[in-house]
């Protein structure tokens, strides 16, 4: 792990805010934020400073008078114009062969560069978390997906990380489940489809309970022998539990996803008691209504109920033995927690009240807002919940389709495989190319599409590259590009290494801003840089030189592309 290396914009953030305390003595506090960012249009420099313009009120000067100071100071290798421009901007660009130099580095790094801040910290992350005897709901696949993606991100950058997938298996459902389980389960289908199965017997078992109070008394018997750890009802319990999971585990399989944990709600069920005890202790509790409850008023929050007036405890009182728990056990740096945004004032409750309790550790939501689901996009739905396993197998069909029509001459077999990656990553890369918190609206034809901003382009790229080496390895056998420089002489070459050199602060960015969304839109723009690249310079037509500088930033591309979209969970299939 190199834990030394710098990103670009870090190399230039701390030049910054050195060249201004040089300028400045005594007036710029050390861990200022200088707002080094990477421009969007390559006229204003590949990097901009915009820090003037927010330190001419403390230094009393004129924003353009602290951007010159800048701008005259003695300039890191790697930038070889730094210029002031509008209001105080100081626009910087890079060096053209330091940043070949920069590249050719690269070529031979594993990591393409990216550093590693996590240096060995921990973070639990708390995702996927559905519920036992439920299916998924479209809820539970994004946060599988995004919160998959944040877990490989974290590693990637050095985290320790712990994945923990909650489950819901605790809960008032399972009196109800074990009566119904006991009067109507037709055990072939609870082996074939638990899951419907389940859902099936709960409803006819709650059904039944509406009409007939007998029907509920005994229900509620049930659970609470369940609570009480009666064995038989542990039985019926333990085994929905394994039979959901199996399902669980099934889509795991396909979505490429693995957990270090799986805990669910019940593995917290001994410390509720614990945390009633140490609120009332630290009399952050108080009764309401036969009820006990946090107040918030501090907070501007509504109160929160821990246990209910019929002495349960309830979803809140386990999320907080959950963190304390985890806190004790894995003294993380950071939790994170990703679900549907109808989950935001829980986690705001849980939060505070943690911190009351004496939980030092960061504590992150990461929420997203629901994807639409056009009518009649899912063969198999009903309302929000749609099966997801229909929904992956008509990714693979639509995709083997597209697969078949790119590649007729393909064998069958490695039509088949393909079309698994590329349908499985077209639907994570429809939700993890999106801002977490915006309105998705899902449709095929944007998430297969082979020309837009989607996975299949992505992957396509990546194969199509490929081919481009192939070939070039058949037309100069035994040439290794390695032995000539990487020269950037044409504009779109020069703008295509800006791309490959931000990798680094792509990946930071997303894991920094909990949004792999930020990292899709870098590769997705970096495609389309390459792609601009490779029709507009002659490449194996070029002479000898030109010709392996131009392999190498195809190697490289493809590298990060890889690199980029394995980040995201996105396998890249050799060929399409
Ligand atoms: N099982 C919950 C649900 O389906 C999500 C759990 C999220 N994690 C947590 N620690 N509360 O809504």
């Amino acid at each position: 792990m190199q834990n030394d290396v710098l990103t670009i914009e870090q190399v230039l953030s701390d030049w910054a805010r050195g060249a201004f305390q040089a300028a400045f003595p005594d007036s710029i506090p050390d861990g200022l934020s200088v707002g080094v960012v990477p421009t969007a249009d390559e006229r204003f420099g590949d990097y901009q400073c915009n820090a003037a313009m927010s330190l001419a009120k403390a230094l009393k000067k004129p924003p353009r008078e602290i951007a010159s100071a800048l701008a005259a100071a003695a300039r890191p290798e790697a930038v070889a114009k730094a210029e002031v421009a509008g209001p105080g901007f100081v626009n910087l660009f890079l060096d053209p062969a330091w940043m070949a130099g920069r590249l050719e580095q690269l070529g031979d790094d594993p990591r393409l560069g990216v550093p590693g801040p996590g240096r060995g910290r921990t973070v639990v992350i708390d995702y996927s978390s559905p519920n036992v005897a439920k299916p998924m709901h479209i809820g539970h696949i994004r946060s599988t997906v995004i919160g998959n993606a944040l877990d490989r991100l974290h590693r990637f950058l050095g985290w320790r990380v712990i994945a923990d997938n909650h489950l819901g298996d605790w809960g008032t459902q399972f009196g109800l489940l074990i009566m119904g389980f006991r009067h109507f389960a037709d055990p072939a289908a609870y082996e074939t489809a638990p899951i419907e199965e389940l859902e099936r017997i709960y409803v006819k078992s709650y059904e039944r309970s509406k009409e007939d109070p007998a029907w509920l008394d005994a229900a509620r018997a049930e659970l609470v022998k369940l609570q009480q750890g009666d064995p038989e009802n542990r039985r019926l319990w333990q085994s929905f539990v394994e039979h959901s999971l199996r399902e669980f585990n099934r889509i795991y399989e396909r979505l490429g996803v693995s957990f270090d944990l799986v805990r669910g709600e019940s593995h917290y069920n001994d410390r509720l008691p614990g945390v009633i005890e140490r609120l009332e202790e630290k009399a952050l509790a108080r009764e309401s209504e036969g009820a006990l409850v946090v107040f918030l008023d501090d907070e501007k929050m509504p109160v929160c109920i821990v246990r209910k007036s019929d002495g349960a405890y309830n979803y809140a009182t386990t999320d907080l033995a959950t963190v304390a728990a985890r806190a004790e056990e894995f003294a993380p740096d950071a939790v994170i927690y990703v679900t549907d945004e109808r989950q935001q004032l829980h986690f705001r409750q849980i939060f505070a009240i943690a911190k009351k309790m004496g939980v030092a550790t960061r504590l992150v939501h990461v929420w997203f807002g629901l994807m639409r689901l056009p009518e009649g996009t899912f063969s198999t739905r009903q309302g929000n919940v749609i099966k997801l396993e229909r929904l992956l197998d008509e990714a693979q069909t639509r995709a083997l389709a597209v697969v078949k029509a790119a590649s007729p001459e393909m064998p069958a077999e490695q039509q088949g495989a393909v079309a698994r990656a590329v349908g499985i990553g077209a639907v994570k890369y429809a939700d993890l190319s999106q801002n977490p918190q915006s309105l998705v609206t899902f449709t095929w034809e944007k998430a297969l599409a082979l020309d837009g901003n989607s996975a299949p382009y992505l992957q396509y790229a990546c194969a199509r590259i490929a081919s481009v080496l192939d070939k070039y390895r058949e037309r100069f056998p035994g040439q290794d590009p390695a032995a000539h420089p990487i020269r950037l002489t044409e504009p779109i070459e020069r703008r295509l290494a800006v791309r490959l050199l931000r990798f680094p602060e792509a990946v930071v960015h997303a894991a920094e801003a909990f949004k792999p969304n930020l990292l899709a839109d870098y590769l997705y723009d970096l495609a389309q840089t390459y792609s601009t690249f490779y029709q507009n310079v002659p490449f194996l037509k070029a002479e000898a030189g030109p010709r392996e500088s131009r392999v190498r930033l195809c190697e490289l591309t493809m590298k990060t592309l890889r690199q980029g979209l394995s980040l995201l969970g996105i396998e890249t299939p050799e060929r399409i």
